[in-house]
């Protein structure tokens, strides 16, 4: 397996990474919904300086990709991460957030953040009124279903917080971070 940079893609490939975009996301109503979507997010990593990304492919195929927002030259946002659904459970995930710390650590960065969201009924918080304190409703957050939290949990990012109603009232995105640098 490859870990390539957006920028080394074909077109083909960045119509695949496009369609797995939707795909991975189908379950969230929040997320990137049509091909035009899915095309306009690939096009910001291509296009602006701020964001960048890479691939995993094999034999040429894009497995999934994993993108990151580089707001500040110490703190880099993880957005997004997606797998082929077809190829999911076999470590792709954790090879993507694995590589993109890697790069991450190559130019000094200390911070990776995410924003991980529930708008599909995925945890313990889903539909419930967070205030007037979600700090101290944060402290129950249980799964409901196979939320990605859980997922990063198990790679060392721990939840530092929470953006209440986001994505409307009662779905809310969970805000994580992980110290990179030792
Ligand atoms: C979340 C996602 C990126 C994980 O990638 P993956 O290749 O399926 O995951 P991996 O095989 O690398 O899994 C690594 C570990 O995390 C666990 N895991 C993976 N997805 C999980 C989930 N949604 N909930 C709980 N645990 C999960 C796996 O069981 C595995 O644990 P193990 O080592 O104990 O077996 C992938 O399922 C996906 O694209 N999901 C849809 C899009 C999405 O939710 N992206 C993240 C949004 S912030």
């Amino acid at each position: 397996m490859q870990f390539v940079p957006f920028e080394r893609l074909t077109l083909e490939q960045h119509g695949e990474a496009a369609r797995i975009l939707v795909d991975a996301f189908v379950h969230m109503p929040s997320a990137w919904n049509t091909p035009e979507e899915a095309n306009e997010e690939i096009a910001l990593f291509l296009e602006d300086d701020e964001y960048q990304a890479w691939a995993l492919t094999d034999d040429e195929k894009v497995l999934g990709w994993v993108g990151a927002v580089q707001h500040h030259d110490v703190a880099w946002e993880l957005h997004p991460l997606c797998v082929d659904p077809s190829v999911q459970g076999r470590g792709i995930g954790r090879t993507l957030v694995r590589k993109l710390e890697e790069a991450a650590q190559q130019t000094g960065v200390i911070t990776i953040w995410l924003g991980t969201d529930d708008d599909f009924g995925g945890t313990s918080i889903f539909g419930k009124d967070l205030y007037p304190d979600p700090l101290s409703a944060m402290k129950d957050l249980a799964p409901a279903t196979r939320h990605p939290y859980v997922f990063y949990e198990q790679l060392g990012y721990v939840v530092t917080g929470v953006l209440p109603d986001v994505n409307g009232l009662g779905e809310h995105d969970i805000m994580m971070a992980k110290r990179i640098r030792p």
